[in-house]
């Protein structure tokens, strides 16, 4: 049986070991891993994701760079930048951070990174991978959902058969953890914020995914038994407090769910991490 605190810890702490291996065997034949985040603007909230990417980054030995630009550039300008990293073969790993600013929306932006450094998973040819059906965690899928998947395997909770609620529709999570979950054998409901009677829809769920980013959100009357597992994709700052998706009465009635922090979080970084490695490996393969 799995602990009532589904936390990553553990798990990150293994992965983490394998990765340091990883990154010294290609360090060894004289590559440094090195990832590339695009920020554009200077959203806070981007800024403390960037840096935690940057220090589990560093911890296993690989290179970390920020290209910061102004909130002003140019549609042509931050596309010869991307043009630029795509070319550059020092760089293994690039991530646009999300959102980007309003002038930039127009952009196809999930495809703007080429599929081989494309550590997020966001480019139609790594997504399609997802769409065909596939249950494979080593390729370039997108990190809060495989963080997920890892993260229950990890615990030992299965998904064939399960009836899996998720919360939210968007790119990020979303939509491709509906479909990997389904490649898994889960029956899975996307609902998202026009979605009627939601309460009766997760009280029916054996595994409800919050992604929603309000705090408190999932109270207990939309728990319908004490058999759930709620796993709470939810990054809120409520008074200054990082705080998830799901209340504490929810959390107590529940019969595990992942903290924040200490859950999801901690699983996507290290995914994304995964897929630096990945990416450098599948590109300097002889
Ligand atoms: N903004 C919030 N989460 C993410 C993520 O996983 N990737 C990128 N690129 N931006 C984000």
């Amino acid at each position: 049986m799995y602990p009532k605190i589904l936390a990553a810890h553990p798990l990150v702490v293994e992965l983490k070991k394998d990765l340091r291996l990883r990154c010294e065997k290609l360090k060894n034949r004289g590559i440094i891993p090195s990832m590339c985040v695009v920020l554009v603007g200077d959203n806070p909230a981007s800024l403390t994701y960037i840096k935690n990417k940057q220090k589990v980054c560093e911890e296993i030995g690989a290179h970390f760079k920020l290209v910061q630009m102004p909130a002003s550039v140019k549609a042509q300008d931050f596309l010869n930048q991307l043009h630029q990293l795509n070319h550059d073969h020092s760089v293994h790993g690039i991530i646009i951070q999300l959102p980007v600013t309003e002038s930039l929306k127009n952009l196809n932006i999930p495809n703007l990174v080429t599929p081989e450094k494309d550590i997020d998973g966001f480019n139609g040819a790594n997504t399609q991978a997802i769409y065909t059906g596939t249950t494979n965690l080593q390729l370039l899928i997108p990190c809060t959902p495989k963080g997920i998947i890892n993260l229950l395997n990890y615990y030992g909770i299965t998904l064939d058969g399960k009836h899996v609620v998720v919360i939210g529709r968007s790119l990020i999570v979303g939509k491709p953890l509906s479909m990997l979950l389904s490649n898994l054998n889960a029956t899975v409901t996307l609902a998202h914020s026009k979605t009627k009677n939601l309460k009766q829809i997760t009280q029916t769920a054996d595994v409800i995914v919050s992604a929603i980013g309000k705090s408190e959100f999932i109270t207990p009357d939309y728990l319908g038994h004490s058999q759930q597992i709620l796993i709470d994709v939810g990054i809120n700052n409520l008074d200054g407090k990082l705080t998830g998706d799901v209340s504490k009465e929810a959390q107590e009635k529940a019969l595990a769910y992942t903290p924040v922090p200490g859950g999801v979080g901690p699983m996507t970084v290290i995914s994304l991490i995964e897929n630096l490695i990945t990416a450098t490996e599948n590109q300097v393969k002889g």
